[in-house]
């Protein structure tokens, strides 16, 4: 995305009917190879999904540009205008390398890697969530609707409704939210609890998510809770599961241009012409479950059930949150096992994986997923997982298997995939099997069923049933499809009449 020149001086303070608030602006600080300041997409779901449903709407996105020190004045990006938090390098290493990732994080995604606890990350987060408490005050218009993304800021819905009782604040959770017994090792349970609560609707990707919730908030808040509403001194809070989605029509159309295709031709030429080109695109995360699956498949190389030869491995593997420790950990670990497995079973000019770390534009992923016989996306828990979504929508000729971990919020919806437990190496090791040998009549059947599914349930109707049911009375809704269509349809859609009513009726929740 280029975003240059940026604009000198900041622009002129104006209020939005709709703020957004996230951690990361849908634009990210990083250094071009000529060591000059580049502006990119940032990496990640949430700006996935929400960037292209924003486009050309009047709303204000608050966020933080990605370095430390003072915050850059931004121009607005397709319309939607950026609003900076400043970051210092303690907040960024207490508040988003620590509290956020590395103790929320790995606690939030079954604790498979042991989370941290340190009394001076939790005041960082503090300091930073009323940081963005009072810019997201600045920015909103009187009785304007605000959204805060994220496990980041959970402590802004609270901090805001005190300095701002007029705004309707509504939370959405990307990331799973984990059961009581997880939660409560958190010394600072009840205060992440009230802050949340400081939303008209805390929204969750999974049932199962609002239903810990619920039970968390009777349990350390002692408050009346159901897993559709919490009753707090005069208010209802309204609590439900939204899975979040993308733009899958924006997908399918990139992926059928005669250029991506033609693209995706030309790599599967590169990769040698195999038989079948399995891919793997993550954030390189311990959560993705990479480790677990390059063992299935040298495994299968080992075994001879997989031959260089006939099958390629292309892994993606976009390097993430590079200062902590815990990720500096795995992608040594990953790194060293594909140099063992290129060393032990590739041949020159033959490697048995395809290791990539680089950050590609949309229309080489679109041909990355159309060249993929099997796309493999196993991680060991994840919220959604928009990959696999990704996946799906681009598949517009029909074919392409999709291998699915169960503790991937995406399986609830897509049970059609071939759904893998990855932490079952010999399960892991059928899964891949099973799709690499499927018929093309099951493997397109399955694919029909999930992409008749993604049509219906893209990013614009998640938006619809979480912004409906925040704004009961379809105000925000009407305005914003009145502007330029980019919510079209939203005004049609009568408000649920519960939240957790509201959301796919294919996703097999919990
Ligand atoms: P997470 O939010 O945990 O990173 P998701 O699968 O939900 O996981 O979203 C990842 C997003 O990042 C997707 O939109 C995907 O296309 C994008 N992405 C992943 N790897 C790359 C890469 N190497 N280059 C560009 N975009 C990438
Ligand atoms: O989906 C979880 C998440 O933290 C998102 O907020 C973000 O899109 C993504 O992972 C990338 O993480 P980070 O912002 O730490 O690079």
């Amino acid at each position: 995305m280029a975003v240059s020149p940026l604009l000198i001086g900041m622009p002129e303070m104006r209020q939005s009917s709709l703020v957004v608030v996230a951690n990361r602006l849908p634009i990210d600080d990083s250094v071009a190879p000529d060591g000059a300041c580049e502006w990119r997409r940032s990496p990640g779901g949430l700006v996935g999904a929400l960037h292209p449903l924003l486009r050309h709407t009047p709303a204000t996105w608050v966020g933080w540009a990605g370095g430390a020190g003072s915050a850059p004045a931004l121009p607005d990006v397709d319309g939607v205008r950026m609003h900076t938090v400043a970051l210092s390098r303690d907040d960024l290493r207490d508040h988003y390398e620590g509290f956020s990732n590395a103790t929320l994080w790995p606690l939030y995604h079954d604790a498979v890697e042991q989370p941290q606890h340190h009394r001076r990350w939790w005041e960082a987060y503090q300091r930073v969530n009323q940081r963005f408490a009072e810019a997201t005050a600045e920015v909103a218009e009187q009785g304007g609707i605000v959204w805060v993304q994220d496990y980041h800021l959970q402590l802004v819905p609270g901090l805001l409704r005190a300095l701002r009782p007029d705004l309707r604040i509504g939370f959405f959770l990307h990331v799973p939210f984990p059961p009581p017994e997880l939660f409560m090792q958190l010394p600072r349970r009840a205060e992440l609890l009230r802050g949340m609560l400081g939303a008209d609707l805390v929204g969750f990707q999974r049932a199962q998510a609002a239903h810990n919730f619920a039970q968390l908030v009777t349990k350390v808040l002692e408050l009346p809770a159901t897993d559709r509403r919490i009753g707090i001194d005069d208010r209802v809070v309204r609590i439900g599961a939204f899975p979040v989605s993308i733009d899958t029509a924006e997908m399918a159309a990139l992926a059928a241009r005669p250029e991506v295709a033609a693209r995706a031709r030309r790599l599967r030429r590169d990769l040698g012409d195999p038989r079948q080109v399995i891919l793997s695109v993550d954030r390189m995360d311990y959560t993705k479950g990479i480790e677990q699956r390059l063992k299935a498949y040298s495994e299968l190389l080992a075994s001879g059930d997989v031959k260089v030869r006939d099958t390629v491995l292309v892994q993606v593997a976009m390097p993430s949150r590079e200062r902590v420790g815990q990720y500096q950990i795995l992608r040594e670990r990953i790194e060293r096992e594909v140099g063992r497995i290129n060393g032990e079973f590739g041949r020159v000019g033959e490697p048995a994986i395809h290791y990539l770390t680089q950050p590609f534009d949309r229309a080489e992923l679109a041909a990355l997923y159309r060249v993929a016989d099997v796309m493999a996306v196993t991680p060991l828990r994840d919220g959604m997982n928009l990959v696999a979504k990704e996946y799906v929508a681009a598949r517009v000729d029909g074919a392409g298997a999709l291998l699915l971990s169960e503790f991937a919020g995406t399986a609830a919806e897509l049970p059609e995939a071939y759904l893998v437990n990855p932490h079952d190496l010999e399960g892991l090791k059928q899964g891949l099997c099973a799709a690499l040998r499927a018929s093309p009549t099951d493997v397109g059947q399955r694919m029909r069923a999930m992409r008749a599914y993604l049509h219906q349930h893209d990013i614009r109707a998640w938006a619809r049933s979480y912004l409906s049911a925040l704004d009961e009375a379809g105000a925000l809704i009407n305005r914003l499809a009145s502007t330029d269509g980019t919510l079209d349809g939203a005004a049609r859609v009568p408000a649920p009449a519960t939240p957790a009513a509201s959301p796919a009726t294919h996703h097999a929740g919990g």
